[in-house]
């Protein structure tokens, strides 16, 4: 599981619809079967909470929508709902236009980029203005401290000593941690002051929570959004310079993505009332694993699987976006956004893999690849 988490964990699916392992003294369960894992995420949710990487995250960011267990979850899901919805997608619309342009305009034939970093940038700053339109310092005041304080975070959940210990990476952390907090809570001083409704997310939560709650959802949507979306754009950017042939349908071609290359590798749940699934009982307290990506390579569901074939069909084991009542709330925004940079990229650039270094799937907090550069090729 250490070494390489998906190869285990596909290997796993060879050995029946929930599977047990061991992590220390620690028994997880791994719930394979498309129908048991439609239990776990929909129609007996109510049996779970969020598991362990969760309750760590809670501890340092607060109860934000990606990371609070009910009632919390659904009070703040019911807020935020109405941001997501497909109006309001279309009005970011021209965020997201305006900043594919010029991101789009940076790109030279022949000069080569490491592209999953400046996708990553890219989708950071939309994110950002979309929802929290009127505030750009701050955004990137945020873009300059997010990445140090959210690799603090995954520290922090798998180390839970080190925050004792006065590294200089540690300082950085909380300086960032800080200079974070100070820019969000500027942007919403200056919201509450002027009482004005913005249209976007951050005017919905002001009137709806405290400070500290719309510091909190500020903070889960940075992290939920940006890096997922980025990812996903870097495997369709990879896959389609290695798959010249497939036509440019940026439904289907984010779709196989989504399948090949989810991103989302594993969904934790902790067992809150008993209950049995297929032959085994699990007591309180148990943990669950989904694994997202090694269901979409099964070759009983999928054949072929490791093949990029943007032309294949999808049934209901095809779950990206998770399912049920956590199942993902900026879908339709990512969507939105991935299409746009697929279109307006490849209408000017043929994007080429460079040449001299090995490009690898690795499983960090989000399964992606380990580099990404690319050389811009005008058509
Ligand atoms: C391709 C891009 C994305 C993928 C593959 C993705 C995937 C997912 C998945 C699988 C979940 C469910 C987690 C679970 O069940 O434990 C989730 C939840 C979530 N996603 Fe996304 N996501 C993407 C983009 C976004 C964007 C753009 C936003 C916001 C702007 C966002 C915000 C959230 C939030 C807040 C949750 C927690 C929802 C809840 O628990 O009620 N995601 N996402």
């Amino acid at each position: 599981m250490g070494r390489n988490p998906i190869a285990f964990l596909q290997e796993l699916r060879g050995h029946g619809d929930v599977v047990a392992f061991y992590v220390g003294p620690r028994r997880i369960h791994v719930v394979n079967s498309p129908e048991l894992i439609r239990r776990v995420l929909v129609t007996d949710a109510h049996h779970f909470q969020r598991g362990e990487v969760f309750a760590k995250a809670r501890m340092l960011l607060g109860d934000g929508l990606a990371t609070a267990d009910e009632p919390v979850h659904m009070r703040q899901r019911r807020v935020m709902q109405p941001a997501f919805h497909h109006d309001r997608i279309a009005s970011y619309r021209d965020v997201m236009r305006a900043e594919v342009e010029k991101f789009v305009s940076t790109l030279e034939h022949g000069r080569q980029v490491e592209f999953d970093q400046a996708l990553q940038q890219l989708t950071f700053t939309v994110t950002a203005k979309a929802l929290f339109s009127t505030a750009p310092d701050a955004v990137d005041e945020v873009r300059r401290s997010l990445g140090p304080v959210l690799n603090g975070i995954t520290v922090r959940a798998v180390l839970p000593f080190y925050e004792h210990i006065p590294t200089q990476a540690n300082r950085r952390f909380e300086d960032s941690l800080r200079r974070i907090t100070a820019a969000v809570d500027g942007v919403i001083a200056a919201y509450r002051k002027t009482g004005t409704d913005h249209g976007d997310l951050l005017s919905m939560l002001v009137v709806a929570m405290d400070d500290d709650d719309v510091r909190t959802q500020v903070m889960n949507i940075l992290m939920a959004g940006t890096e997922t979306t980025a990812t996903t754009l870097s495997w369709a950017f990879y896959e389609l310079a290695r798959n010249p042939d497939v036509p440019m349908e940026p439904d289907r071609v984010l779709n196989e993505t989504l399948r090949l290359h989810t991103p989302i590798w594993l969904l934790t749940r902790r067992v809150a009332e008993p209950i049995r699934l297929g032959d085994t009982e699990l007591d309180a307290g148990a943990e669950v694993l989904v694994s997202l990506p090694t269901l979409h390579r099964d070759p009983e569901l999928f054949p072929d699987p490791m093949r990029f074939d943007p032309s294949r069909s999808f049934d209901q084991a095809f779950l990206p976006f998770g399912a049920g009542r956590h199942k993902c709330i900026g879908d339709r925004f990512a969507w939105a956004e991935m299409t746009e940079v697929l279109t307006s990229v490849t209408a000017r650039w043929r994007m080429e893999i460079a040449p001299g270094r090995e490009i690898r799937e690795v499983a960090r907090a989000f399964l992606r690849p380990n580099a990404l550069p690319m050389i811009p090729r005008s058509v």
